[in-house]
């Protein structure tokens, strides 16, 4: 049986953060390293996702060309994660003539099938910008949460789907004008039509995680509707049909075909042509989708309905999507540069310390939350201090006293005996794991050797037996040993540098997966080096500052409205020590504020004041009380003080 592993492919757009590698790309990179490790015929699949809003927006803010854009993220990435260790067979990008063509014939056959027709539609027209306004160029307030900044296609607050229309205040992404509702005519992929097969295939899928059958369900109860898949946008693969001049396909339509047409461009790469059906037209072959769960309805349902109305290809066999990793509390956020980006990471740390904390961490089944401290406590007490130490103390006591040769050894005892027998199972346990996509416990298992290792180190005392015990001391490194030989072969899908580091060291290659446990071992030892330097706090602070700071742009900061304003009566709110509540003038507008500044102010001292209000803060009761904006204040442990402007100036003047 043939596998064919993908990770959703990334846009163009921006760097890669510890949310996407967590999500998409470590679970699948350890999954087909295992593939290999048991000769299983596997191929790994991605490439960047060139098209779409996402790109044109980045492009229009940084005031660069798509085509900069996307030149730009593609080598960034693609270097990245051959640093961070990933091993595609193939990293493609879908602005590639192959992927057009490809993107193209999709359409036309369907098409042609009876499955896309075209309509006549309203979309937001920007009459500043003079264009339509499809997907995220439309943002406003999400009518599910009714957060301000929902985009056209989705609320990033809630996670909410939504058509531009649904926005509450729709304003121009790119100059904030209110858009006019415009004709324009659109395709649409009858995804309607496939709502019984669907149903059907997903029903046969009793094995997908929970969160994922959950989620599809969810969509199949409410009925599939038929989805626009063009866009009246420059960048992208343009619709092959003489009356769809100037339109482009929809980035999400042709995104997913970028996984075979990235298969062909190997395959060419290769000089076998031919050696992508092998794999897409073979209904044998085990298709597995890694995705975060943002991408599940485009993977399980759309995608799938895709390849069904065009036939031929093999349909996906698993998509073990996960959940979202977040930072220190907070979503990633590309937009609003809240993320630890991976080319920075880099420059730090090692590799294999961020593939250790983000397969700890996985979200696997519930969203988990990156923190620089549990990355600092788990590089030091668990890779430093169980695997590092116990590899570490092994090598030393060979090389030092067996002159760098492993010891035989012979009539091993019961203690022995179930180091073996715990070798001897790990192979097929820890690979279960990692075949049901458990990579947490599959590295759970694989650490719980090395603390074994460490357990069995400690009580044979291998240093006293050395004096009264030869053959016992001899027996304990020889099966200390094995132990590291082991691991060098099962961290290899998880830690792949370390792998590489240990099998030097010890001077040798365990060969493939099943029968490496303890049947195979190193017999000398080369140059050794310490495996895991310990994390100093100073280096993790400096980090966790870093985050602190969120960095805004002038946009952002315009938003805000400050104002002058004169404070014209002062009390306190009743019941409440620190609470007071003023009455100001704001040009020709009266406003309430209440603000804790009770325990540093005497009421009636504020009236007369000129202070600095935030003009545009969503009313909100404090205490009951009503409070229609925010007065700015210096705050410190020695208490509060209110801002006031240096001269007088009139109430209601902006503040910049
Ligand atoms: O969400 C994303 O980042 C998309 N670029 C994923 C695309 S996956 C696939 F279909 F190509
Ligand atoms: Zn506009």
């Amino acid at each position: 049986m043939r596998i064919l592993v993908t990770s959703a492919l990334p846009y163009a757009n921006g760097d890669i953060h510890l949310g996407h590698l967590a999500g998409a790309y470590l679970p699948a990179d350890i999954y087909v390293r295992y593939q290999r490790l048991k000769r299983r015929d596997v191929l790994y699949i991605c490439g960047t996702d060139e098209h779409g809003v996402p790109v044109t927006i980045s492009a229009e803010k940084k005031g660069k060309t798509p085509r900069e854009i996307v030149d730009q993220y593609y080598k960034s990435i693609n270097e990245s994660f051959k640093d961070f260790g990933m091993t595609f067979d193939n990293f493609s990008r879908t602005s590639l003539p192959i992927h057009h063509r490809l993107a193209q014939d999709f359409f036309s056959r369907i098409h042609k099938k009876g499955f896309i027709y075209p309509k006549d539609i309203e979309q937001f027209y920007c009459t500043q910008c003079k264009r339509f306004l499809p997907d995220r160029y439309v943002v406003g307030k999400c009518p599910k949460c009714g957060n301000d900044g929902a985009r056209g296609d989705q609320c990033e607050t809630c996670g909410h789907w939504l058509e531009p229309f649904e926005l509450i205040e729709p304003r121009c992404q790119i100059c904030d004008s209110v858009p006019q509702k415009t004709q324009t005519r659109h395709w649409y992929f009858k995804l309607s039509e496939f709502q019984n097969k669907l149903a059907e295939w997903i029903a046969s899928k009793k094995d997908w995680k929970e969160t994922v059958l959950t989620f599809v369900q969810g969509w199949l109860r409410e009925g599939l509707q038929d989805r626009p898949i063009t866009r009246d946008l420059e960048w992208g693969v343009p619709v092959p049909l003489e009356e769809a001049k100037g339109k482009v396909l929809y980035v999400w339509f042709d995104a997913p075909i970028g996984y075979i047409s990235s298969t062909m461009e190997m395959s060419q790469k290769q000089g076998k042509p031919d050696l992508w059906k092998d794999y897409w037209l073979d209904q044998n072959t085990k298709l597995v989708h890694f995705i975060g769960k943002d991408n599940i309805v485009f993977h399980a349902l759309i995608w799938p309905a895709m390849l069904m109305a065009y036939g031929d290809y093999v349909l996906p066999a698993d998509i073990p999507a996960n959940q979202f990793l977040n930072l220190e509390g907070g979503k990633f956020s590309t937009s609003k540069n809240y993320a630890i980006w991976l080319p920075d990471f880099l420059k730090e740390f090692k590799a294999d310390s961020l593939r250790y904390a983000l397969t700890r961490n996985a979200p696997e089944a519930r969203d988990t939350d990156f923190t620089w401290r549990d990355f600092q406590v788990w590089h030091n007490n668990e890779l430093a201090d169980i695997l590092g130490n116990f590899v570490n103390r092994t090598l030393t006591f060979v090389k030092k006293y067996y002159g760098s040769s492993v010891p035989e050894a012979s009539s091993f005892g019961e203690r022995d005996n179930r180091i073996f027998d715990l070798l001897k199972r790990a192979p097929e346990k820890i690979g279960t794991r990692i075949e049901h996509f458990e990579f947490k416990n599959g590295l759970q298992e694989v650490m719980r050797i090395a603390q074994e290792g460490n357990r069995y180190f400690d009580h044979e005392e291998p240093w006293a037996t050395r004096k009264k015990d030869e053959a016992a001391c001899a027996r304990t490194i020889n099966v200390c040993m094995r132990i590291v030989t082991a691991l060098s072969a099962m961290i290899d899908p998880f830690l792949p540098y370390t792998s590489r580091r240990i099998k030097d060291m010890i001077q040798f290659e365990p060969e493939g997966w099943d029968g490496i446990a303890g049947v195979q071992y190193a017999r000398s030892i080369g140059e050794t080096s310490i495996l895991f330097e310990k994390i100093g706090d100073d280096a993790i602070r400096l980090q966790s500052d870093k985050l602190k700071k969120e960095m805004i742009d002038l946009d952002y900061f315009s938003k805000i409205s400050l104002k002058s304003a004169k404070v014209m009566t002062a009390e306190r709110v009743e019941g409440s020590k620190n609470l007071v509540k003023c009455q100001v003038e704001v040009g020709d507008e009266k406003k309430q504020i209440v603000a804790g500044i009770g325990k540093d102010y005497e009421p009636s001292d504020l009236v007369g004041k000129i202070i600095v209000i935030v003009d545009n803060l969503q009313p909100a009761k404090i205490r009951g009380v009503l409070s229609e904006g925010m007065l700015l204040a210096a705050v410190d442990e020695k208490g509060t003080v209110v801002i006031t402007t240096d001269k007088v100036v009139n109430s209601g003047t902006q503040i910049r």
